[in-house]
């Protein structure tokens, strides 16, 4: 990450960059981490150098949200209190990611080894692997921690605490459970297509856009409207959101996702994507789905087939059409809420790049 000493700066007003955003909080994040491996045990260093690296490559939509919800609700010049908590959400996320790793069994993630394969080294020695896998939680739940101490260390007025921590609370809360209920549904195939859009907005919509947007707005003082306003675009997009993941995790180029696009189809997650290929599929087909998701044997030749299915069925072209549906949905919540336009510009055009994009 570059633009290091940046931490102090605020963003002024105006044209909403993202990339000064971005920039702003990867120096946050960076400053607190080398200042967690100064601390004078070096045997922090290493755990501090793998989050520092996996902290590289992430699209940071999360802050860039919450700094847009700050300007949706009024807020001007954006204070650096407002870019540390931007920061401790990528925090979190990191921290949410460690262990979703973990949980999904992935070996790679923003195009280098996962934190637990890191850890474990080659594979092959059980020892080896089992270290891996719990030290690996230990560096997730360090993130976590530390997006903790960036949230209190931010310099928030009493009011705007009062206000944010609820919602933190109920963002790691709302996480959790739909990870949870991911978990739950995997190796479990079902054509419940509501069902795995409640999991989509509890593991994804909610954390990713809904969250971020009220923690931005609620700093800059927004009242009970804007925050529902926010809700109505945020969780129709943070659906899309997630359903376009859930394409690319069986579509993506992985020089682009820097994810493996076997891991879904081996772990069996009953997406919606394939929710809706069971529904639509004939009795040959959906035994055919039975057999091929969830072996963790599965290989490209496999995958190619399940991708087969996944068009014949129309299901790939269902879940494209719904995050358009969605997408629109986003779009119209937008006409009557009460956000600056400049947000309202802002927020259309990431509306885009978070539905039609390739990584
Ligand atoms: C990945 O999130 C996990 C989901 C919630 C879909 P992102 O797509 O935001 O991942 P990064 O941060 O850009 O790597
Ligand atoms: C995303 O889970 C939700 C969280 C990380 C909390 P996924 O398992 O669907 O995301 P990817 O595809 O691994 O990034
Ligand atoms: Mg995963
Ligand atoms: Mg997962």
């Amino acid at each position: 990450m570059k633009n290091r000493n940046m931490s102090t700066q605020t963003i002024s007003p105006g044209i909403l960059d993202h990339d000064l955003t971005k920039a702003s909080v990867d120096s946050i994040l960076m400053d607190f981490l080398e200042s967690r491996g100064s601390s004078g045990d070096s045997r922090m260093t290493r755990i501090v150098k793998l989050l520092e690296d996996f902290m590289v490559g992430g699209k940071r939509i999360r802050p860039v949200l919450t700094v847009m919800g700050w300007q949706a609700a009024g807020g001007e010049t954006v204070p650096a209190a407002v870019l540390r908590v931007a920061a401790s959400l990528e925090m979190f996320h990191a921290f949410a990611l460690i262990h979703d790793d973990i949980m999904d069994d992935s070996d790679t993630r923003r195009g280098r080894p996962t934190i637990h394969r890191m850890l474990a080294g080659k594979r092959g020695d059980d020892r080896d692997e089992r270290f891996g896998l719990g030290a690996a939680v230990l560096v997730g739940d360090l993130a976590f921690t530390w997006s903790d101490q960036l949230l209190h260390t931010a310099g928030l007025t009493p009011a705007q605490s009062a206000a944010v921590l609820p919602l933190v609370t109920e963002m790691r809360t709302e996480v959790m459970l739909g990870q949870y209920l991911d978990l739950q549904a995997t190796g479990e195939l079902t054509d419940d297509v509501d069902a795995t859009l409640t999991v989509n907005r509890y593991k994804t919509a909610k954390y990713t856009v809904e969250r971020p947007l009220h923690i931005g707005a609620a700093l800059a003082g927004a009242d009970a409207a804007t925050l529902t306003a926010c809700t109505a675009f945020a969780l129709p997009l943070g659906e899309a959101f997630q359903l376009r993941d859930d394409l690319l995790g069986v579509y993506g180029d992985v020089r682009d996702t820097g994810k493996s696009r076997l891991d879904d189809l081996r772990a069996g997650k009953n997406t919606t994507l394939v929710a809706l290929a069971l529904r639509t599929a004939d009795a040959a087909q959906r035994a055919r789905l039975h057999t091929l998701i969830g072996d963790p044997a599965l290989d490209e030749t496999g995958a190619e087939e399940v991708r087969a299915l996944f068009a014949s069925t129309g299901a790939r072209d269902i879940v494209e059409r719904m995050i358009d549906d969605r997408y629109r949905r986003a779009l119209e919540a937008l006409e009557t809420a009460p956000f600056t336009a400049d947000a309202v510009t802002a927020l259309k055009h990431l509306a885009v790049t978070a539905t039609r994009r390739n990584s």
